[in-house]
């Protein structure tokens, strides 16, 4: 039976699939404004306080039928669901994939679906219920842990019903979309039709001056004071807006500082959050999100962007940014610094690999697709963190590759090779934009009103805020007021407290003056708070609960998300060479892995992965190389040399490359020490070659380097930094997967041919673009699957 809600404001013609047992709902109807189908209305469930799970609906504005959750999972790893009548059931991951491993079982005149044989990654996934003419959906977040009262597996009917009251985990479905007034409906009736919801547009911009007009000096003032990991007592008597945190930072003080796991973070970032509950505006907590939550022991780490430009698939890169988005927000992070859209010229930057090219072009792709990733559509998705796109500009183009260091140049180079990243980034809703350490031709980009007010902000129609590096106003001959006048909106404080740094006031003191001294000055400090309590306003922060949903913590690291990671690994791979006949590999070829690459998933990981400048070493779960060739060929066809020494068998893969560094650390300042352009380890390759066997090289590498000494392998596959992944690299190798990988950036001929300027002027060994099918046949040009052109 159908109930009529207050909202009900004309019943409309929606088919709902009734399941007609309490502890089941469905809820369906039309979400409009002023009369017309809302796009991408969304729905999502409340139980106990809590918005549990997310929906996007379809573009007409239709919300429903959306079946609720009845029934637990029967077993870690399982969906469990009763549900009347003939029904197919279809299982989609978060991406919208079908994921194909479940069958229907009856099960005393019901159905339940479960995962075959192998358990089911912890995830988010939406079920498509099909049966009676109808066709309903249902999000469920799979913990990976059995439910409290799971059904029994041949559950009677009452039995079921009981589980199912006891288990009626959605009480409130929410509607809404962001910028729009939300509304919250309580299921009374499991089987309600709420027909046509109205909802109003949220003037944002009222609610912004609203409540600014009710902020003291020191409230406003406080938007702008980005302390690191503050006290409590700066939080609430600052009126702090956003809390960071930098690269040793975090909840664990010992070794790697700055990581712990996902609860840990969870527990971390609500402190601060909850701490700030009495505050006007809620807390922000902002962290770097690289390659997913790298600082989190056991999160999901796919390749660096680097990697993902080779892949050249936007597509998986927006599933690799989702992951992160879901898994950063499992550990309590509302904003994250990345993804950084810097555009390498010079290889000797030590963050070169943080670029996905050295192409605008696919820069441009990459962009939109690593913010769409990372926030989806809706900014108010609770799956989904604030992105923060960096280093804003001409990063990537410093003399010589200095972090930070001084880009020159004509506005023509500035607008076709730095720019076009942030206007993609920008057009797909990027919320925050980091301003970079470096100059532009003499100017500090951190106060450059150029920059940062005429083009980004007045050109680009960009809403968001600037936030600046590192302590970058207390350095470099930067001011604070002078960012500020420039533009910047929030200075990033490489300190614990807002203290003044170098002889330079606090920027609460900077803020406050300005606000005093009234007309232009005061309107600029207040148009940076605005900024900040807007993007609040537009991730419904107001509305949210300050604690991080339990449920989203528990999918770090699935292996859903696992598997999209190592989608990535495989199609960032880079054949530069083979030899005919040599790949793909045989399984059962006996193989001797050659090198400490071999079998680092620290050295896969690179930089910013639990420690700021990375680790060695197998303290992160993930696959290293190795495992993958050994889960193929079998561990009785697989042996291990360090030094090149003893290689027996029919091949040797060598791996060899880069140890893990981040900023500055990474950077090659005189063209030796602590890193060179040359590829190091290659007198494995030599030695390897000495035995006689054929040799297949794989590197791990955070930039192109010079491989004249390597040139006498028989293949060479650039691995890039894969990631926690490792296993990807085992499945190109011998085939399970093609090679699909093309460069993002022209690789240089020499180490003397720097800088590249991505082929620009020299000649380079392999060109932008280049990457070779296991048949040593180039591949087609241009992007992959449903990757959309900017
Ligand atoms: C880096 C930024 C990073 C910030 C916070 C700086 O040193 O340049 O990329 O977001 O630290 O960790």
């Amino acid at each position: 039976m159908k109930k009529s809600l207050k909202l009900i404001l004309a019943v409309v013609a929606v088919s709902s699939v009734a399941f007609g047992q309490s502890g089941d709902f469905t809820v369906s109807g039309i979400v409009k404004t002023g009369g017309q189908p809302l796009e991408g209305a969304t729905a999502s469930y409340t139980s106990l306080g809590k918005r549990l799970s997310w929906d996007i609906s379809g573009s007409t504005g239709a919300f429903g039928p959306t079946t609720g959750i009845i029934g637990a999972p029967k077993s870690p790893g399982s969906i469990g669901m009763i549900a009347h009548g003939p029904l197919a059931i279809e299982v989609f991951d978060v991406l919208g994939n079908k994921v194909t491993s479940f069958s229907t079982v009856l099960d005393k005149g019901k159905y339940s679906v479960e995962a075959v044989s192998s358990k089911l990654p912890k995830s988010v996934y939406l079920m498509k219920i099909t049966g009676n003419g109808t066709v309903s959906y249902q999000t469920y977040i799979n913990t990976g842990k059995a439910g409290v009262g799971s059904l029994a597996t041949n559950g009677a009917s009452a039995n079921g019903v009981l589980l199912a009251k006891k288990l009626a985990v959605v009480d409130t479905v929410r509607i809404g979309k962001t910028g729009y007034t939300p509304v919250k409906v309580a299921i009374q009736s499991y089987t309600d039709d709420i027909g046509t919801v109205t909802l109003t547009k949220i003037d944002i911009e009222s609610e912004v001056s609203a409540l600014l007009a009710k902020m003291s000096n020191a409230e406003i003032a406080g938007q702008l004071i980005q302390i690191d990991c503050p006290s409590s007592g700066d939080i609430t008597g600052k009126f702090l807006g956003t809390v960071f945190g930098g690269g040793t930072d975090g909840p664990s003080s010992g070794s790697p500082t700055g990581s712990g796991t996902a609860a840990q973070w969870a527990a971390f970032n609500d402190n601060f959050r909850n701490i700030g509950s009495g505050l006007k505006s809620p807390i922000l907590t902002e962290w770097d999100v690289i390659h997913g939550y790298g600082k989190c022991k056991g999160a999901t780490v796919y390749p660096h962007n680097i990697g993902l430009g080779c892949t050249w698939d936007t597509t998986v890169v927006q599933k690799c940014y989702r992951v992160a988005g879901i898994e950063s927000r499992g550990c309590g992070i509302l904003l994250g610094y990345g993804p950084c859209i810097a555009v390498p010229q010079d290889y000797r930057w030590g963050r070169v690999y943080e670029g996905f090219s050295g192409s605008p072009v696919l820069t441009q792709a990459m962009a939109r697709a690593a913010v769409l990733g990372s926030q989806t559509t809706d900014l108010s998705n609770p799956l989904a963190y604030a992105a923060c796109v960096k280093h804003f500009a001409g990063d990537g183009g410093s003399t010589q590759g200095l972090n930070p260091g001084a880009t020159t140049g004509d506005e023509a180079t500035l607008e076709s090779i730095h720019l076009p990243g942030y206007a993609a980034a920008i057009k797909a809703g990027a919320a925050s934009v980091m301003s970079s350490y470096s100059t532009w031709n003499g100017t500090n980009c951190t106060q450059n009103k150029a920059l940062l007010t005429d083009w980004l902000k007045t050109s680009q129609g960009f809403d968001g805020y600037v936030n600046s590096d590192w302590s970058a106003t207390y350095q470099f001959g930067n001011d604070t007021k002078l960012a500020f006048q420039a533009g910047l909106d929030v200075p990033m404080l490489g300190a614990n407290s807002d203290a003044g740094q170098n002889g330079k006031p606090s920027v609460g003191s900077v803020a406050t003056d300005m606000l005093n001294s009234g007309g232009t000055d005061a309107a600029r400090i207040k148009d940076a708070a605005a900024r900040v309590i807007r993007l609040k306003y537009k991730m419904d922060l107001f509305h949210q609960p300050l604690s991080t949903n339990s449920a989203v913590t528990a999918l770090v690291g699935s292996q859903a998300h696992r598997d999209i990671a190592r989608e990535a690994v495989r199609k960032s791979l880079v054949l530069l060479k083979t030899t005919t006949g040599l790949l793909p590999l045989s399984k059962t070829a006996k193989i001797t892995l050659v090198g400490p690459h071999a079998q680092d998933i620290g050295m896969q990981c690179g930089g910013w992965t639990l420690g700021w400048q990375g680790l060695t070493g197998n303290s992160m779960p993930g696959t290293t190389i190795r495992q993958g060739f050994e889960s193929i060929g079998g561990t009785g066809n697989i042996s291990y040399s360090a030094d090149g020494n003893g290689i027996t068998g029919d091949v040797a893969v060598v791996c060899i490359g880069e140890q893990p560094y981040a900023e500055t650390a990474g950077d090659i300042v005189d063209g030796t020490v602590p890193h060179t352009m040359s590829i190091p380890e290659a007198n494995l390759v030599t030695q390897a070659k000495a035995s006689g066997k054929p040799v297949v090289c794989v590197m791990i590498t955070g930039r192109p380097m010079d491989i004249s000494a390597i040139m006498t392998a028989d293949a060479i596959v650039a691995a890039w930094l894969p990631g926690t992944e490792g296993g990807g690299i085992a499945e190109v190798l011998y085939g399970n997967y093609k090679f699909t990988g093309k460069l993002g950036m022209a690789w240089p001929a020499n180490a003397n041919s720097e800088p590249t300027k991505n082929g620009v002027g020299t000649t380079p060994r392999y060109a932008y673009g280049f990457g070779l099918k296991a048949d040593g046949t180039q591949l087609p040009a241009g992007l992959y699957g449903s990757g959309v052109n900017p």
